[in-house]
């Protein structure tokens, strides 16, 4: 038995308003109706060069933290030898730096350095109907950094399942990649960009579960059109699961159950027992106690 649910996701970067660091994002949706999926929208440059200015008026932002806080957006089983590396070699540089900024986390560092929603979502429609794209759209940390999402079923009536089938009446943002927020190539934190593409990558998940650390995503670069079709099949894959396993039940989780979920609660708890605080790319119910970066 297969349950079919099927859609169109059509991209199509335009000069929008002559301004060609937009991207717009069309969804289109099967004609008998389905409820919109959550879209989960990243910018390719998780930092804005005036927020690394801003840390850095003081000049003592070590070029050092921003290899380490690249790792730490990075799988930390594969980096967790460097951290241990780093910590010798370049404890004095580090600790510097947060004895002056005693509240400084990585946590903070990429949500404060990300771009907020107005710089990012800039005209939202759905069914030809404009609305707030801000009052309906969430932000979470994931491992591209501060991103931005849309989950349209909480948006009230009227905007959970879409009707009918054509580009007009499904769910359409307006996005900028507000390119000069670029980190220059010739910077420090130059490595903090993504050195290739401008743009955004966008996840379309189920609404109840995570967007943390999506591998998967579709790309959206301004100066392009590019047209998906996306269809998720239900199918017997052998013996599979669908509830928490034992012990990570109650109130250990706001998530449903979903595989990659339930790895990173996993590496999460792994860390916690290890070190007292987990890696905020496996901190996915945000639980207090994150590692700051010095801690791990
Ligand atoms: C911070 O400023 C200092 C002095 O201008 C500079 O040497 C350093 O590279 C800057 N750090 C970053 C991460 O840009
Ligand atoms: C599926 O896996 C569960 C848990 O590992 C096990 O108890 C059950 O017997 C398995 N079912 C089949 C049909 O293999
Ligand atoms: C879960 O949390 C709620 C409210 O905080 C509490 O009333 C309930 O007892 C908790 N359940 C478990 C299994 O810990």
């Amino acid at each position: 038995m297969a349950v079919l649910m099927f859609w169109v996701i059509g991209l199509l970067i335009s000069a929008y308003l002559g301004k060609p660091m937009v991207s717009q994002v069309s969804f289109v949706m099967s004609a008998n109706g389905l409820e919109f999926p959550k879209i989960t929208l990243c910018n390719y440059n998780p930092i804005k060069n005036s927020y690394i200015q801003m840390i850095n008026q003081t000049g003592d932002f070590p070029p050092r933290l921003v290899e380490y806080l690249l790792l730490a957006n990075s799988n930390a089983y594969v980096s967790y030898s460097f951290y241990f590396f780093y910590s010798i070699f370049d404890l004095s540089n580090r600790v510097g730096y947060s004895e002056n900024h005693p509240d400084f986390t990585v946590d903070q560092f990429f949500e404060q350095g990300g771009f907020t929603c107005p710089e990012v979502l800039k005209h939202c429609s759905f069914a030809g109907r404009v609305f707030d794209c801000c009052s309906v759209a969430r932000s979470v940390l994931t491992s591209h950094g501060l991103c931005h999402y849309v989950n349209l079923r909480e948006a009230g009536e009227g905007m959970r399942i879409q009707k009918e089938s054509s580009d007009t009446a499904g769910l359409q943002l307006i996005l900028d990649a507000q390119r000069e927020e670029k980190i220059p190539e010739e910077d420090a934190a130059a490595a903090l960009a993504n050195p290739i593409n401008a743009g955004f990558r966008f996840f379309v998940d189920e609404p109840e579960t995570s967007t943390y650390s999506s591998s998967q995503g579709i790309s959206v670069s301004p100066g392009n059109v590019v047209y998906t079709a996306v269809s998720l099949v239900k199918t017997s894959w052998g013996n599979c699961t669908s509830k928490w396993p034992v012990g990570y039940t109650g109130n250990n989780t706001q998530w449903k159950y979903q595989s990659k979920d339930c790895i990173s609660k996993c590496k999460a708890r792994f860390f916690n027992d290890k070190c007292g605080c987990s890696p905020f790319i496996y901190n996915i119910d945000r639980v207090p106690g994150g590692c700051s970066y010095y801690q791990w």
